[in-house]
């Protein structure tokens, strides 16, 4: 007796880029599961049709992202807490018809260091470079992983402070002017902004002295394309302990996976290895 496959899905606007089908694709034939994980592109104007009609095609649920991460949250009826502090949402699943809403980022970047960087929470000050979507997901996770001291650099002040008043106590909010002073505290150093990113603009050079930083402080970049980013770059430079981005995509796909699919996957190796030689295909190393 055939089983219907399961169904899942990503969509953006645009979504051709995205490696997450080859993740969960890497995932279904490891664990030999009858399922799909298919890439939808839908344009903002259609999103809310399309939330309205994937259970009826046998989808259990997907992945969001830019630009739809703040209406799938609106859409949602119950939001999990990483969803609730972040006001995003990237996991969409149903639980007896509702649709819940989750976010895996803040996930996705605390397993990251986990993996890459043991110990990495030990310290109680961050300095967050950025302030877009990416940053609110970052300093929840620091919030939650207990970083008393974040301070939230951005060039346009006022989306730092935006955030810094919505993650209240212990969150503070700096021009690139003090940038260079705030190295010296951190524990941690996390670049979140576009700054380096393949595509927008190549930056050789960060415009971040990095020399001054703490010796055990370690640094990591939410950019994985490329995967040693300009900030990376004068990290290790600087002697600092480096972790890429590409573990936070790899780590945020998992909870997804587990909802649809039924099976907690891990971030191996090979599945790192798998992503790379497409990057690489790609052009993009
Ligand atoms: P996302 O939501 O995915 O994080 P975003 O909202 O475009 O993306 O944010 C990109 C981040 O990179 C922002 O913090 C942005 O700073 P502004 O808020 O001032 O725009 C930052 N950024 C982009 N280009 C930059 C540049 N040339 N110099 C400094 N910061 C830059």
């Amino acid at each position: 007796m055939a089983e219907t496959a399961l169904r899942a899905f990503v969509t953006g606007f645009p979504i051709k880029h995205s490696r997450s089908p080859l993740i969960h694709g890497f995932w279904l034939k490891e664990h030999g599961i009858n399922g799909t994980y298919e890439a939808i592109e839908v344009a903002p104007d259609a999103f809310s049709s399309f939330l309205q009609s994937f259970p009826g095609k046998g989808f259990a649920g997907g992945n969001v992202t830019i630009p739809h991460k703040e209406a799938a949250f609106a859409a949602a009826q119950s939001h999990d807490a990483a969803a609730t502090a972040i006001g995003a949402v990237n996991t969409l699943w149903l639980e007896k018809g509702v649709l819940c809403g989750g976010n895996t980022d803040a996930y996705g970047f605390a397993a990251n260091l986990d993996s890459g960087a043991p110990g990495w929470d030990n310290a109680d000050s961050a300095l967050v470079l950025g302030a877009g979507g990416a940053g609110r997901a970052i300093v929840h996770a620091l919030q939650s992983r207990g970083f008393s001291s974040i301070a939230i650099v951005n060039r346009t002040l006022s989306r730092a402070g935006d955030l810094a008043a919505h993650f209240g106590a212990g969150v503070s909010a700096h021009g690139w002017e003090e940038a260079q002073a705030l190295v010296r505290q951190a524990g941690l150093i996390v670049n979140t902004t576009s700054l380096g990113m393949s595509g927008h603009g190549e930056a050789e050079d960060f415009p971040l002295d990095l020399s001054n930083a703490q010796k055990a402080a370690v640094a990591t970049d939410i950019v994985y394309v490329p995967l040693k980013t300009p900030f990376l770059a004068k990290a290790q430079g600087a002697g600092l302990k480096t972790v890429d981005g590409l573990g936070m995509l790899l780590h945020q796909a998992v909870p997804g996976f587990e909802r649809w699919f039924g099976t907690r996957p891990q971030v191996t190796a090979a599945l790192r290895e798998h992503i790379l030689a497409d990057m690489k295909k790609a052009g993009a190393l």
